[in-house]
């Protein structure tokens, strides 16, 4: 069953009251329901007690003013139409009611108008409505979007923790026990089988650059030192590593008074170092590289200079721009964020902030992974 639609009547006279009534009666909206008021504390009264579909509203009264009960709705509930009745308007009164906010005027001589002025602000109202349930609902599956993100970002680094650590500690010491066998072997082979030491000096070998590619992969994934060390450490040894890699000069200083913190904080923080040494290996040209760790008003700064072609507006702005996405993402979930500045041929400047004290983001990233992890 439709409900009856709420409509609070601001007007001093009772028959002009009766005439508004009238005009609605057959305008094929449906049921009214109506309260008529003649000053503010009615006015408020009813507000309070109830939000109505429609105000329609005197514009001169003698205890009360309709600009006011304006105001006052736009104040206590903005999104309900609010439609002048009047006996006379001059033109420069309706245009200031209606930058005021007003729906609508009709003149009480007009009354033929009020049912499709009603209409339309009705119509209007609702799509305001639907248009911001809309929004909400927007809003709410991005949030969900951003949970999820944070999920698989805690998932796929513990992960990479897991598989850091089996690879390192499972492969290594079976590796390690098949070189001792080997070493084994080796000695007690009769001195003249000169094919077979020359086989088993292969396998050795063979044996210690597998040994080799197995501490690579586990530092890939995910570096011991990290974990045991902290994040100065952790940044130290990938500058030095990218530094032998690239031939880039790269230098790290920290003036923050811990080495290591929180390891959200520390994962985030290292992930993004290594996003933006990998841009700057494919993208800057540069030749040097300096980055820094302060510690400061509760903030964890990581500024990363290079000296290239510097990134461009352009290519900051673009969406399209998943990895400085990705990086943006990162730091947001710790309450963090992320400037990209880039001079044409001077180079380019990436500062990541974090806070150090918890943003709800985190909190949100706990629980969550907490119930998900089983
Ligand atoms: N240090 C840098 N110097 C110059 N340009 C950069 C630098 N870092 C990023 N860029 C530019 O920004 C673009 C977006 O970076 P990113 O989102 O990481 O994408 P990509 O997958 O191309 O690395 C890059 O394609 C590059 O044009
Ligand atoms: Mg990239």
């Amino acid at each position: 069953m439709k409900k009856d639609i709420r409509v609070l009547l601001v007007e001093d006279d009772a028959a002009d009251a009766e005439l508004i009534k009238f005009a609605l009666r057959d305008s094929g909206l449906g049921a009214f329901s109506w309260h008529r008021v003649e000053d503010r504390e009615e006015f408020i009264r009813e507000l309070e007690k109830f939000t109505p579909d429609l105000i329609l509203s005197d514009y001169a009264l003698p205890s009360f003013n309709g600009l006011t009960a304006l105001e006052l709705t736009r104040q206590i509930c903005p999104e309900v139409p609010f439609v002048f009745v009047t006996g006379t308007m001059g033109e420069e009164v309706a245009i200031e009611s209606l930058k005021k906010g007003a729906t609508d005027y009709v003149l009480k001589t007009r009354l033929t108008r009020l049912t499709p002025a009603v209409k339309r602000a009705m119509r209007e109202a609702q799509d305001r409505a639907e248009r911001k349930q809309a929004e909400a609902r927007l809003q709410e599956s991005h949030e969900q979007l951003r949970a999820l993100s944070t999920y698989l970002q805690f998932v796929r680094e513990e992960e990479r923790t897991r598989i850091a650590r089996e690879v390192h500690d499972e492969l290594g010491q079976a590796m390690t026990s098949l070189k001792m066998d080997v070493a084994w072997i080796g000695n007690r082979l009769p001195k003249a089988a000169k094919e077979l030491h020359e086989k088993m000096r292969k396998m050795s070998a063979h044996i210690d650059t597998t040994i080799h590619t197995i501490r690579r992969i586990s530092t890939e994934l995910r570096p011991g030192v990290l974990d045991d060390l902290g994040l100065v450490a952790a940044l130290e040894w990938q500058a030095s590593e990218f530094q032998e890699r690239t031939g880039i000069h790269c230098a790290v200083s920290s003036t923050a008074e811990e080495t290591t913190f929180d390891q959200d904080i520390n994962t985030t923080i290292f992930r993004i170092f290594q996003e933006i040494l990998t841009n700057i290996i494919r993208h800057a040209g540069a030749t040097y590289v300096d980055a820094s760790l302060t510690e400061e008003d509760g903030c964890l700064t990581l500024v990363v200079k290079d000296n290239g072609r510097g990134i461009s507006l352009h290519e900051i702005t673009n969406t399209r721009s998943i990895g400085l996405v990705g990086m943006r993402e990162r730091a947001a979930l710790l309450g963090g964020d992320i400037n990209y500045h880039g001079v044409a041929g001077k180079g380019t400047t990436v500062t990541v902030r974090i806070p150090l004290s918890h943003g709800p983001a985190s909190r949100r990233q706990r629980s969550y992974a907490h119930t998900h992890s089983g």
